[in-house]
C-alpha cells in the first residue's frame, strides 16, 4: 500500500563521532566529502550543491543518529505529518532554530517502532552557491544506509505496509533492500537480521569504477582498515569497496546500481542466502564488517 505522500530521495545521515575533528577530517580527506560549516553541534559535510549529505555530531558512543528523507512537496511532508500522527507516533517537530542551522525549510522526526531509529521527513535543502569538489572521489550521492535488527520482520513490515518502501530483492532470514518509492534506486535503505540494533554501513555512490580502485590504494596508504571487497553485490550489480571510519563504523563506495521505473517495476526477487549473493567476485568480510554503531534511542524522559 502506498502513503499518501511521495519520497524524493534519501537525503542525508546524521552519525555520532567520539572525537568530531577526527571524524571531520576523515571524511573530508580520505572519503572526499566537502566541508561546508560547523557550529558547536555539528559539522555539515556535503557531495552535491545540497549543504549537506552527512551531519557528524560529537558523542560519548559512535552510532547513527538520524536518517533524513527528503519528501516530494511541501504539501506532502504536511500530509505526511497527520499521517505519521496518525499511525500512533509521536511526531517530534524540528525547532525554527534547528531549521535554520540545518538550511531545511521544513522537517519533522519520529521514531521507527522495534528499532527506536530516527527518521526525519524534510523538505528543501539550501543549495550552496559552489558545485561539489571531487577532489579525491567522484562522488555521486549519499547512496543507502543499512541497519542491523532484531526485530526485522516488524522493523520490515512497518517500513513496507505504513512508510510506503518497497522490497527490491530480499535474502530470507537474512536481509531487505529497500527503496524509498518512487525514487528508482534499488535500495536506499536496507535491513538485516542481528542480535541488537545498529548500523551496519552508510555508502556513497561514485561515478566511476576508478573510484573504487584509488580508494583502495588511498585507503591502504592511510591504514584505513578495508573490511570487504573489492567485490561485486549480486542483488544490486554494484561494484563495492568497505572500509571503516575512525570509530570503527563502517562505510561503503559502490559504483552501479539497478534503477527501478516508477510503474510496472519488477518484483522483489528471492535470492539465495549464500556467500556469492553478497560477493560474486568471492570475497568474504572480516568480522570487523558492520559490528560499530548503535541506532541511538530517543533519550528517557527526566
Ligand atoms: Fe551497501
Amino acid at each position: 500500500m502506498n502513503p499518501p505522500f511521495r519520497y524524493k530521495r534519501l537525503g542525508y545521515v546524521a552519525l555520532n563521532v567520539t572525537d568530531l575533528a577526527r571524524s571531520t577530517a576523515f571524511y573530508r580527506d580520505l572519503v572526499g566529502l566537502d566541508f561546508s560549516d560547523a557550529t558547536d553541534e555539528r559539522v555539515a559535510l556535503r557531495c552535491s550543491r545540497d549543504h549537506h549529505a552527512v551531519l557528524l555530531y560529537p558523542a560519548a558512543a559512535p552510532g547513527l543518529k538520524r536518517i533524513g528523507f527528503e519528501i516530494e512537496s511541501a504539501a506532502e511532508l504536511a500530509v505526511a505529518r497527520d499521517y505519521v500522527e496518525s499511525l500512533g507516533l509521536a511526531v517530534e517537530p524540528v525547532s525554527a532554530d534547528e531549521r535554520k542551522d540545518l538550511r531545511l525549510v521544513d522537517a519533522f522526526r519520529f521514531r521507527v517502532p522495534g528499532c527506536g531509529l530516527c527518521l526525519e521527513f524534510f523538505v528543501q535543502m539550501m543549495h550552496m552557491a559552489t558545485p561539489f569538489e571531487a577532489r579525491l572521489t567522484n562522488i555521486e550521492r549519499l547512496g543507502h544506509v543499512v541497519m542491523n535488527v532484531n526485530a526485522f520482520d516488524d522493523v520490515l513490515g512497518f517500513l513496507t505496509s505504513k512508510l510506503g518502501f518497497k522490497v527490491s530483492d530480499f535474502v530470507p532470514g537474512f536481509a531487505a533492500f529497500l527503496r524509498c518509492y518512487p525514487n528508482p534506486l534499488h535500495h536506499s535503505m536496507a535491513l538485516l537480521t542481528g542480535a541488537d540494533n545498529h548500523l551496519n554501513h552508510i555508502n556513497f555512490m561514485v561515478r566511476d569504477v576508478d573510484d573504487i580502485g584509488r580508494a583502495m590504494n588511498r585507503m591502504k596508504a592511510a591504514n584505513v582498515e578495508i573490511v570487504f571487497g573489492p567485490g561485486r553485490h549480486q542483488p544490486s550489480e554494484s561494484i563495492f569497496l568497505y572500509f571503516l571510519d575512525p570509530d570503527g563504523m563502517t562505510v561503503e563506495y559502490s559504483f552501479g546500481m539497478e534503477t527501478f521505473p516508477e510503474a510496472n517495476a519488477r518484483e522483489a526477487r528471492l535470492l539465495e542466502p549464500v556467500p556469492k549473493t553478497l560477493d560474486l567476485w568471492g570475497s568474504v568480510p572480516t568480522p570487523a564488517f558492520g559490528k560499530i554503531g548503535l541506532i541511538e534511542q530517543a533519550a528517557l524522559p527526566a
